[in-house]
């Protein structure tokens, strides 16, 4: 996925924030760190999971996540005090993890694809980093650019491939 060109976004005049029915995007919490640090080593590998463990490091946390309300038989969640403990977490997305002003990595899980959490996740951070202070947001070594494209307007770097994720340890 990565050694592709960076994009440029203005976060100036971005488009808003978009909501998903029955799914939740806010910022992950340092005590959730372990968690979604598993899931996304399980699902997208060890290099993002540093790079998401790298996003918690700072406060604000720049790590986003989607959970997905789950509707169980039965009385509520025995702990009132924990209001995600019924969710299940189905996406994630990162700034300031590789490099400050670097929106990225992001995930969705597979089965919850094309239904706009992606979008979501990526507008949240992108109006988060403009609230922080930055004017632009670089997306580091992107896979699909449409996907990008689709959401807000990009402008590829030139000469940004293989940019700095070049010379990588495996
Ligand atoms: C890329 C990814 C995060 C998109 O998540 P998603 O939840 O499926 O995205 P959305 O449903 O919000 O899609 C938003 C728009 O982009 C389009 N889109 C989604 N994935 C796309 C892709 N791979 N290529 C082209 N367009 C895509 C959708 O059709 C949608 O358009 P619409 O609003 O006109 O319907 C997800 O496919 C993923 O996790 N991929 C694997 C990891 C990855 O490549 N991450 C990016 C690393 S740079």
């Amino acid at each position: 996925m990565r050694g592709m060109a960076d994009l440029l976004v203005k976060l100036y005049g971005l488009p808003p924030e978009r909501a998903v029915v029955g799914v939740d995007v806010r910022r992950a919490l340092p005590p959730e760190k372990h968690a979604v640090g598993a899931w996304v080593g399980t699902m997208f590998g060890p290099r993002w999971a540093s790079e998401g463990s790298v996003a918690f490091s700072g406060h604000p946390i720049g790590c986003h996540i989607a959970i997905a309300r789950v509707v169980r038989p039965g009385p509520a969640s025995p702990d009132p005090g924990e209001p995600h403990s019924n969710g299940v977490l189905i996406g994630f997305a990162c700034w300031d993890a590789t490099a400050r002003g670097f929106f990225g990595p992001e995930g969705v899980a597979d089965a919850w694809r094309r239904k706009g959490v992606g979008a979501a996740l990526l507008l949240q951070c992108l109006h988060a980093m403009r609230a922080y202070g930055y004017g632009y947001a670089i997306i580091g070594g992107v896979g699909p650019k449409a996907f990008y494209e689709g959401v807000v307007p990009v402008l590829e770097i030139p000469g940004s491939s293989p940019g700095i994720y070049q010379g990588l340890l495996r």
